[in-house]
C-alpha cells in the first residue's frame, strides 16, 4: 500500500532479541520481562512497572488493583468520570467492576477531554477521573491531577495511546495514581501485544504483580504489604490471595521491549517530524480540523474532521483516499456512547456529547511511522485537497 495505516518498526535487532530468547529456551515471564520493567520505570522516572500482554490487560489489573487496596477501594457503584472518545478498553474494566461511568465531551481540536467540564461532573460519588491522552497528544493531565487531588479521587491515566508524549517537561502516563501503556503492533513502541503498568505505590504494584499472575503470592516478597505472613515454602508457592488473572507477558515481549525503548526517542523525533509537515499542509485550510498540539505530542497518527459547511459527505473523501492507495479509519474508537455493547453499562452522560458526535460522525485519522513519511504526507495533503473543491 502507498500509505499504510500501520507499519512495523523492527529491524534486525528485534530479531536477534527474539533468537536470544530461543537460545535461553525460557519463554514465559523471566529475567527480560524484570528488566524491560525496570528500564521502562527508569525511562518514566516512576519506582514501578508491571508487564503483561496488552494496553487492554494493563487497564483491567490496574483497576482491579485500585478495586483491592486496603483503604478507600474502588466500590461497585462508584462513579468514574471519563472522556467520550477512547479504545473499548479503557471503559470495560470500569463495567466488570461494577463502576458508574459518567461520560464528558471532548474538545473539539485537542481531542481530549474538556477539562472546563469536570466540576459539573463531580458528584458525591464520584471516586476516580480516568484521563485519556488522544492519539500521542497530551490531555490536561495537570489539571485533571489538581482537581483529583482536591477531591481526593483517584486519577487513572490510559496511556496506551501516547508513549513518549509530554506536558510540561514531565511524561504522559506519569501524572495519575496509575500509568497504563500499550506496546501493540504500530504502536510508539512495539513488542506485538503488550501493556505496562506504572506507578509510585507500593501497595498497588504488589497488587498488579500478584493480579497478573493467579493472584498468588509467589512473585512478592517475603515483607510484602499486601501478603499474610508466610507459612512454609511448600504453601507458599501455591498460595492465592486475591481473585486475579493470568495475563503475563512472553520473555520475547520483554526481550524486543528492551531494544525497542532504546529507539524510543529517535522514532518519537521522528514522528514528530512528519507531524510539523503535516502541520503545515493541513493547519491553516478551515476545510479540515487537525488536532491541536497540547503540550509535546508524541504523534501516533493525523486526524481530520471534514468541516461539513464546505467539504462533501465523508464517505466521498474516503472513497477518494481508497483510489489513491491511502490508509484511514475511524479517530480511536470514535464516541464510545454510539456503540452497540453501551447496552451493559451503567453510566450517564454529563450532555449530549456534541463533540465527540462530531468526530464520531465527520472524522478519520491515516497513520504515522517513525520515518519520513514526506512522499506520502504530501500526496494525502493533494488528495484531500482535490476531493474537497
Ligand atoms: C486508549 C487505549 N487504551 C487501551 C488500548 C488497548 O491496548 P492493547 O491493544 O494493547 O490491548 C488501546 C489500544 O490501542 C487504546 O488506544
Amino acid at each position: 500500500m502507498f500509505y499504510e495505516l500501520a507499519a512495523s518498526s523492527w529491524d534486525k535487532e528485534e530479531l536477534e532479541a527474539i533468537k536470544r530468547v530461543i537460545d535461553s529456551d525460557r519463554f514465559t515471564m523471566g529475567n527480560h520481562v524484570s528488566a524491560f520493567e525496570q528500564v521502562f520505570a527508569d525511562y518514566h522516572d516512576r519506582r514501578y512497572c508491571v508487564m503483561v500482554n496488552s494496553g487492554s490487560s494493563a487497564n483491567l489489573i490496574g483497576v482491579a488493583a485500585l478495586a483491592f487496596k486496603k483503604d478507600r477501594p474502588l466500590k461497585p457503584g462508584d462513579e468514574v468520570i471519563v472522556p467520550a472518545i477512547s479504545w473499548a478498553t479503557t471503559y470495560y474494566p470500569l463495567l466488570q467492576y461494577g463502576l458508574h461511568l459518567r461520560f464528558v465531551d471532548v474538545e473539539f481540536d485537542t481531542l481530549n477531554m474538556d477539562v472546563s467540564q469536570l466540576e459539573a461532573a463531580l458528584t458525591p460519588k464520584t471516586r476516580m477521573v480516568m484521563a485519556v491522552s488522544i492519539l500521542g497528544n497530551p490531555a490536561a493531565l495537570d489539571t485533571m491531577q489538581t482537581f483529583c487531588d482536591r477531591h481526593g479521587l483517584y486519577f487513572f491515566e490510559d496511556n496506551c495511546e501516547s508513549m513518549d508524549a509530554e506536558l510540561a517537561g514531565r511524561k504522559a502516563g506519569t501524572f495519575g495514581d496509575i500509568g497504563t501503556f500499550s506496546s501493540f503492533f504500530s504502536h510508539h513502541i512495539s513488542t506485538m501485544e503488550g501493556g505496562m503498568i506504572t506507578t509510585d505505590d507500593e501497595e498497588l504494584y504488589h497488587l498488579c504483580k500478584s493480579l497478573r499472575a493467579h493472584g498468588w503470592t509467589r512473585d512478592l516478597p517475603a515483607d510484602s504489604p499486601i501478603c499474610p505472613p508466610r507459612s512454609d515454602d511448600f504453601f507458599e508457592a501455591y498460595r492465592f490471595i486475591l481473585p486475579g488473572y493470568n495475563v503475563r507477558p512472553l520473555e520475547l515481549s520483554g526481550a524486543i521491549g528492551l531494544e525497542q525503548i532504546k529507539k524510543l526517542p529517535a522514532m518519537t523525533a521522528a514522528r514528530r517530524k512528519n507531524l510539523a509537515l503535516f502541520q503545515k499542509l493541513m493547519g491553516d485550510d478551515n476545510r479540515f480540523i487537525i488536532q491541536r498540539e497540547h503540550g509535546k505530542s508524541s504523534s501516533f497518527c493525523f486526524t481530520v474532521i471534514l468541516n461539513p459547511d464546505c467539504t462533501p459527505p465523508r464517505a466521498e473523501v474516503m472513497a477518494a483516499l481508497k483510489e489513491a492507495d491511502i490508509g484511514y479509519r475511524i479517530i480511536t474508537g470514535g464516541c464510545f456512547t454510539r456503540h452497540d455493547v453501551i447496552k451493559y453499562f451503567d453510566y450517564d452522560t454529563l450532555d449530549d456529547l456534541p463533540n465527540a458526535n462530531k468526530v464520531h460522525d465527520q472524522g478519520f485519522f491515516v497513520g504515522n511511522h517513525p520515518y519520513d513519511l514526506t512522499p506520502q504526507i504530501e500526496k494525502l495533503s493533494e488528495v484531500l485537497d482535490r476531493a474537497c473543491k
